[in-house]
């Protein structure tokens, strides 16, 4: 008995962390054995993290804002009298298209993407850069954008959630975030679990013509491990605040970036006017990691027709996952929960389609209905109502001989309060027969007992014939139904 439960103690631990290490969510489902044999567990699930830019289309505003297009001349970054470098966009060698922000990092020379130079000096030299995935995905990393040349030095990052309809900052970047924006400078440091959706305007990333660091960053990880820890060990928790706080959940929900390019690295207070093939933008790189959000209903995420979209399960579908399957509409969709780790709760769709007990056979057809978050038997027969046809419609009872899915479960009423009332002062007994006072008889009590006084005045009023045709009009739509 010791032994055994040593064992089991054993067996569950192994189990546990054998989850933990999944505590990715990697799984939608597993089979377990259970009182009832072989069943089916849910869970709540998700895809992996990966690099998402292969799944992007990229556009740039203006759109003739790549340079080579007619060449032009553009000097080297950090030495302006080597102004002999050319951009073609008709000869590969010397061509910068944006694809090449995307390539595979690396190579030598590097690759890159390249803008037009400032050559319309005083007009800004203004560029944005929109990435669309045309599904909402997750991000899990850092946002990484690595330029050739300077980093620029006034840069908006924004986010859009509605596929490029409305957009929101997600990040300032300026070498002088007061001069820029009129905003203090901060850093993602400065931020605490309260603030941690604040936007803000940062000084790291924008100075620096001539310095070796080209990256600017969107720092995800640093906001996870305002909950889950510095080293993200705490997943638990980040995901419990994820599941709770819809706003933050969707601060790193996107389904578009977009990157506003607004000045140039310059270097100096002034622009040099003479050399304006110095000021130009150059982005060698962009990381971005993410998952496709399924709302934790499937583990995978497939590109087809340059079109991403979660292979959802849980009876759930959409590109999301983000509703019920025709009939699979027994109750309200919602998304899967992280709650409960390791395995978080599935929250599957359940049917719609009455089961053999749902409708106990009067009805073989459901509605879900969504503000009572119910599925509702529609055209409930033999007589009942309800829900689940559990009930019986008015001038009806329940026979208490019959079963809830027995087709005479339901009689008609020879009394009740309402529509078939017994006369002369008789009760209605169990909606079946009036006890009737001393003196009447007749189903309803409507016949005055005349033995004995031999002189009946039969008080056959209008309303005792119109209830006897009533009553004999239920039975027979009774007998009819039933059959
Ligand atoms: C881009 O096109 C617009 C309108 O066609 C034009 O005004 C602008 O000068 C062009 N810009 C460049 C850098 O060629
Ligand atoms: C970039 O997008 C913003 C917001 O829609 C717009 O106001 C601005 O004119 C765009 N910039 C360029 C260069 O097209
Ligand atoms: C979804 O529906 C199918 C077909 O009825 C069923 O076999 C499957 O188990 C369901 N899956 C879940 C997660 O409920
Ligand atoms: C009540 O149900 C039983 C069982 O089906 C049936 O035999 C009986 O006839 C029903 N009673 C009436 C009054 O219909």
């Amino acid at each position: 008995m010791y032994l055994f439960l040593v064992l089991s103690l054993h067996t569950l631990w192994v189990a546990v962390s054998i989850a933990m290490q999944h505590g990715h969510y990697d799984m939608c489902k597993t089979q377990t054995k259970s009182d009832e044999g072989i069943v089916w567990e849910y869970m709540a699930c998700q895809p992996e993290s990966r690099d998402m830019t292969p799944y992007l289309k990229v556009k740039l505003e203006p759109p003739n804002s790549t340079c080579g297009d007619p060449p032009e001349p553009f000097c080297a970054m950090g030495n302006p009298y080597m102004c002999n470098n050319e951009c073609d966009a008709s000869t590969k060698e010397l061509a910068h298209p944006p694809e090449l922000m995307f390539d595979s990092e690396g190579r030598n020379p590097s690759t890159f993407w390249q803008s037009v130079t400032w050559k319309n000096y005083p007009a800004p030299l203004q560029i944005n850069v929109t990435l669309s995935w045309g599904k909402t995905i997750e991000l899990t990393q850092n946002i990484a954008i690595t330029f050739e040349s300077g980093r620029p030095e006034k840069m908006i990052l924004e986010k859009s959630l509605d596929y490029g309809l409305t957009w929101q900052p997600y990040q300032f970047y300026a070498a002088d975030c007061l001069d820029a924006f009129r905003m203090e400078p901060k850093s993602v440091k400065d931020l605490t679990s309260s603030t941690v959706l604040d936007i803000i305007c940062t000084e790291e990333y924008s100075t620096g013509y001539a310095t070796h660091t080209k990256t600017i960053s969107f720092e995800i990880k640093d906001r996870f491990a305002i909950f889950a820890g510095p080293r993200l060990h705490n997943m638990a928790s980040l995901y419990s605040q994820l599941d709770t706080t819809k706003n933050l959940r969707d601060f790193f929900t996107v389904t578009d970036l977009r990157i506003r390019l607004l000045k140039p690295a310059t270097g100096a207070t002034f622009v040099d006017e003479r050399n304006l093939e110095r000021y130009f933008y150059a982005i060698s790189d962009i990381k971005i990691h993410g998952r496709c959000k399924c709302n934790l209903h499937a583990n995978s995420c497939t590109f087809t027709n340059n079109r991403l979209a979660c292979d959802c399960e849980h009876n759930t579908t959409g590109q999301d996952c983000e509703r019920c399957k025709k009939n699979y509409q027994g109750q309200a969709w919602s998304p899967g929960s992280y709650l409960t780790i390791p395995k978080g709760t599935a929250n599957i769709c359940v049917s719609s389609m009455p089961s053999n007990c749902y409708c106990y056979g009067h009805s073989n057809r459901c509605t879900y209905i969504e503000v009572v978050n119910t599925a509702v038997c529609v055209g409930c027969r033999h007589n009942t109502h309800g829900q689940q046809c559990e009930k019986c419609k008015k001038g009806f009872h329940r026979n208490g001989s019959a079963k809830l899915d027995d087709v005479n479960v339901c009689i008609a009423n020879i009394c009740d309060n309402e529509l078939l009332r017994c006369q002369n002062g008789g009760v209605c007994h169990n909606n079946m027969r009036c006890l009737c006072p001393s003196g009447y008889t007749g189903i309803l009590c409507e016949k005055q007992k005349c033995e004995d006084t031999g002189s009946c005045s039969s008080k056959s009023g209008q309303e005792s014939v119109s209830h006897n045709l009533y009553l004999i009009t239920m039975i027979i739509v009774t007998r009819l139904c039933t059959f």
